[in-house]
């Protein structure tokens, strides 16, 4: 961890990276340590993988990982995968946050979708903008790189886009979800009832500090 520098943010708890152990049966894909690969996404928590399966087919270009822990949706989620056979798309059955910590380098994402994430709403230490370890997502994000988030609950909503902006010190904008978009099983649940779902869209600008910038874990070091 780098220690005094001047950060961009205001977030004073630190996450602790060291303190997390490798998820059962870690595995690096062969994409983390492939020195030419495709701009890389990250998906947090994407449960069946409807949208994973539709970006992966409609973003050639790209290099999805998708990450889900609950186990009866990621078996789901991989049945699906492997009939569509993405080469562009990992599948990955693990807590989002310790996979990152082990396997995602500094400055390497160019985009970051966390999409309904519908933590116990009265719990707010569930709520990924107020995580310490927002912190350590945002220095594995590119100069440029972008974080969506999208939920139906507003008062969740407005806390990240204050978060955002007050603490994380990140522009952002905020959108509402079109009717007729049908990106996840939960998104498609919640606008055929006629609720609002909301978008954040936070961008990570140039000169961005954190305090994990050069922070390393020794397995993702081999290049190939
Ligand atoms: C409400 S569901 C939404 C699933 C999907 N994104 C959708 O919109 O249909 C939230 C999902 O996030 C997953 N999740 C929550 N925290 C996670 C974490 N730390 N790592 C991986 N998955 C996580 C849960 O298991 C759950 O399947």
């Amino acid at each position: 961890m780098t220690d005094n520098i001047e950060l961009t943010h205001q977030k004073l708890r630190v996450f602790q990276p060291q303190k997390l152990s490798a998820p059962r049966d870690f595995i690096i894909p062969d994409i983390i340590n492939n020195k030419n690969h495709s701009p890389l996404v990250l998906e947090i928590g994407a449960g069946k993988g409807k949208h994973a399966l539709g970006f992966a087919a409609h973003n050639p270009d790209k290099h999805l990982i998708a990450i889900e822990r609950t186990r009866n949706k990621f078996e789901a989620f991989a049945k699906l995968a492997a009939i569509q056979s993405s080469p562009n798309l990992d599948a990955i059955h693990a807590d989002a946050i310790a996979w990152t910590v082990h396997a995602i380098k500094p400055s390497s994402l160019v985009k970051i979708f966390i999409l309904y994430p519908n933590p116990e709403q009265h719990n707010p230490n569930q709520q990924w903008l107020n995580m310490p370890f927002f912190e350590f997502l945002l220095s594995r994000l590119q100069v440029g790189g972008e974080v969506v988030l999208v939920t139906n609950i507003e008062a969740y909503m407005d806390n990240a886009e204050q978060q955002a902006t007050r603490v994380w010190c990140l522009p952002n904008t905020r959108y509402k979800v079109a009717a007729d978009s049908q990106r996840t099983h939960f998104e498609v649940k919640y606008l055929a009832r006629g609720e609002t779902c909301w978008e954040l869209s936070i961008f990570k600008p140039e000169g961005y500090k954190t305090r994990f910038d050069d922070w390393r874990i020794e397995s993702v070091d081999e290049e190939k």
